[in-house]
């Protein structure tokens, strides 16, 4: 696996390093910006919602949160709609924190991986696996790589979720403090299409703070 990608001028060492230092709380995950998250969990839950009523609906039986930090969704939006929940966090403080934040459901939490996305191998078929605030830690080559293995996880009406960040200008975006980088929608759709992921529903997350930073595109695709 690649530590270093020039192009994108992604770090899997630094961002791991920079979250190594961020506490674990709401305001922590989402980058001091904990008080969206109430507003960004309706959002999501309607996608769901919409989800379940189309004509091909995803199972309930098992959800992945990738990228989960604290298990705010798999808390919130996951565990109250799935019999089983798994994670994918790399940050030992974070997924150590898991069981505790989610607390009464926490008997439903399956599998904790403590591992990056560019390295994860999922091990079950998955009804619905959850991408978000997190596919920017991954190179394209590895984000390619890894939503194949998503795709063939998959139960047969299984669904994958990537609800991100997208940048206004048309340009990819670097951050260089989080070694993460803002994808434009076109990419996005080229990565979607070069995985030949079927692109089945699409909505902009709404209400969120006037933040130049702050978006969610939420697009749900199955192979
Ligand atoms: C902005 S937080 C979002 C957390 C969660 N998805 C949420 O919305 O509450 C980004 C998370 O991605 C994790 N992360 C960073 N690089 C990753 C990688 N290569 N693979 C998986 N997760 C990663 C971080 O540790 C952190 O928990």
């Amino acid at each position: 696996m690649n530590d270093n990608n020039d192009v994108f001028s992604i770090n899997y060492k630094k961002s791991l390093q920079y979250w190594a230092d961020i506490p674990p709380t709401l305001d922590g995950v989402l980058g001091g910006f904990g008080f969206i998250s109430d507003v960004d969990i309706e959002g999501s839950e309607l996608f769901l919602k919409a989800l379940f009523s189309s004509e091909n609906p995803p199972s309930t039986n098992t959800a992945l949160d990738c990228g989960a930090g604290i298990g705010r969704i798999t808390k919130q939006l996951l565990l109250p709609h799935f019999d089983l929940v798994d994670v994918v966090e790399p940050d030992e403080k974070f997924i150590n924190s898991i069981k505790e934040y989610v607390g009464e459901l926490a008997s439903k939490l399956g599998t904790l991986h403590k591992v990056g996305l560019q390295e994860f191998i999922p091990k079950r078929n998955y009804d619905v696996i959850w991408n978000q605030w997190v596919l920017g830690y991954l190179t394209d080559e590895d984000l390619e790589a890894y939503l194949i293995r998503c795709r063939d996880s998959l139960s047969p009406t299984g669904i994958i979720v990537v609800k991100e960040n997208i940048t206004s200008s048309g340009k990819i975006e670097k951050d260089s403090t989080d070694s993460s980088v803002t994808r434009t929608f076109k990419q996005y759709i080229r990565i979607f299409k070069k995985c030949s992921l079927k692109r089945i529903k699409q909505c902009k997350q709404t209400n969120f703070p006037n933040e130049p930073n702050i978006n969610g595109v939420c697009h749900a695709g199955t192979n």
